[in-house]
């Protein structure tokens, strides 16, 4: 048998797995009714850009792991034609941990190596390189790092002379500030390891846990410090700040219905069968297919999804879904993140009072 050239692969393509089960808590209540990794950012669902990631790097194949939450991810990928992907959906009875979503995959993963794609996360800058290098490379596994200002939230990873030593679950006591990005690289070794571990004290498989085991068994764990921008947009600051990312690269276009008088400033997206009258839009901000702004502003930062009414009200550094309304405010909307299908209005009903039907888990700022 010849030895491979230079340049050419010492492993076979890798399949895609990305984790879309697992409940919602922190984004409750957007997420009691729907999946967190559906909630848009940029009017995109967030899970498609780990989907895009992969397919743009070759990854075609691709397993999506789905939990209580399946219907609704199924029916917005579809069968990943749209995207360029293969999509397999594979079910996950129990959110039991990244290394039980593993294990749940072996069959669709079989002996190829692959990359694991968290669901909420957001990587700028792609995975392509990463997966071109961990293809060439001889590593078991390859993680992918970032300096955060709250390591105790993440998985960290401690490093000695470059190499990954340890890996410790949402540390309480953190020794590094080195975050797990939720993307990884790995040989079906990872499967074994999974195998090998036991549930944390949180009763999760973690894969934290898995990849302990590779290193300590000699295998070989690459670290990759990321220095683009990621997020994890599991809690409302981070969904509002990816959105803020996004749009800031997002590219100008007017494919809707901008009426006489109204003033568009700086980049903004304006979608089919979108309606603006009498209203400001200052970019980057986008507004949704068949949403109507009258007499408004919309302010910077802005995502607007499909079929929503802003009527004689002002939004700024807001995320608001689908076919809700915000109408006749005294004040402006700010950093806010609206749900699907919600009013917010003023109304000159007797008594003069604050009138509220409220899902759990809602937090309401009033002036
Ligand atoms: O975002 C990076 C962090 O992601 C890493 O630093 C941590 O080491 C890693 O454990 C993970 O922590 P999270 O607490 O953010 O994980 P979460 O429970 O939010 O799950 C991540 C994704 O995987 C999410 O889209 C839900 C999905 N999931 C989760 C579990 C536990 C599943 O599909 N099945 C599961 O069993």
């Amino acid at each position: 048998m010849s030895e491979p050239s230079a340049g050419e692969p010492t492993k076979p393509p890798l399949k895609g797995l990305v984790l879309s089960g697992g409940a919602g808590t922190r984004l409750r209540p957007i997420t009691h009714t729907s999946a967190k990794q559906l909630v848009p950012v940029a009017n995109t669902p967030v899970l498609f850009y780990g989907l895009r990631a992969m397919v743009e790097a070759g990854v075609t194949d691709i397993g999506i792991i789905v939990g209580d939450t399946r219907d609704e991810v199924m029916a917005a990928v579809g069968d990943g034609s749209q995207l360029g992907a293969r999509v397999t959906f594979i079910h996950q009875e129990q959110p039991l941990g990244l290394a039980h979503a593993v294990l749940t995959a072996a069959d669709f993963l079989g002996d190829a190596p692959f990359v694991m794609y968290l669901g909420d996360n957001l990587l700028q800058g792609g995975i392509t390189e990463l997966v071109h290098e961990f293809r060439h490379g001889d590593a078991d596994a390859s993680i992918l790092l970032q300096r955060v200002a709250d390591p105790s939230s993440y998985g960290i990873a401690e490093l000695e002379d470059g190499r990954v030593v340890r890996l410790v679950e949402k540390p309480k006591e953190p020794k590094s500030d080195l975050a797990l990005v939720g993307v990884y690289l790995f040989t079906h070794s990872i499967i074994d390891a999974s195998r090998s571990i036991s549930p944390s004290g949180r009763g999760e498989l973690e894969i934290t846990d898995a990849i302990q085991h590779l290193i300590d068994r000699g295998r070989r764990v690459d670290p990759h410090v990321v220095t683009g921008w990621w997020k994890d947009t599991g809690r409302i600051g981070d969904m509002l700040e990816a959105n803020r990312l996004i749009l800031d690269v997002m590219p100008h276009r007017i494919d809707g219905d901008v009426g006489e008088g109204c003033v568009i400033e700086g980049r903004v997206a304006i979608e089919k069968g979108a309606r603006l009258v009498r209203s400001s839009v200052r970019g980057p901000a986008i507004i949704g297919a068949g949403a109507l702004i009258e007499d408004a502003y919309v302010g910077p930062y802005t995502a607007v999804s499909d079929g929503v009414v802003v009527r004689r009200a002002e939004v700024e550094h807001s995320i608001i879904l689908s076919g809700s309304r915000i109408e006749d405010l005294p004040a402006r909307v700010e950093s806010s993140l609206i749900g699907r299908d919600v009013v917010v209005e003023r109304t000159d009903a007797q008594p003069r009072a604050l009138r509220f039907m409220v899902g759990d888990s809602s937090i309401i700022g009033l002036l």
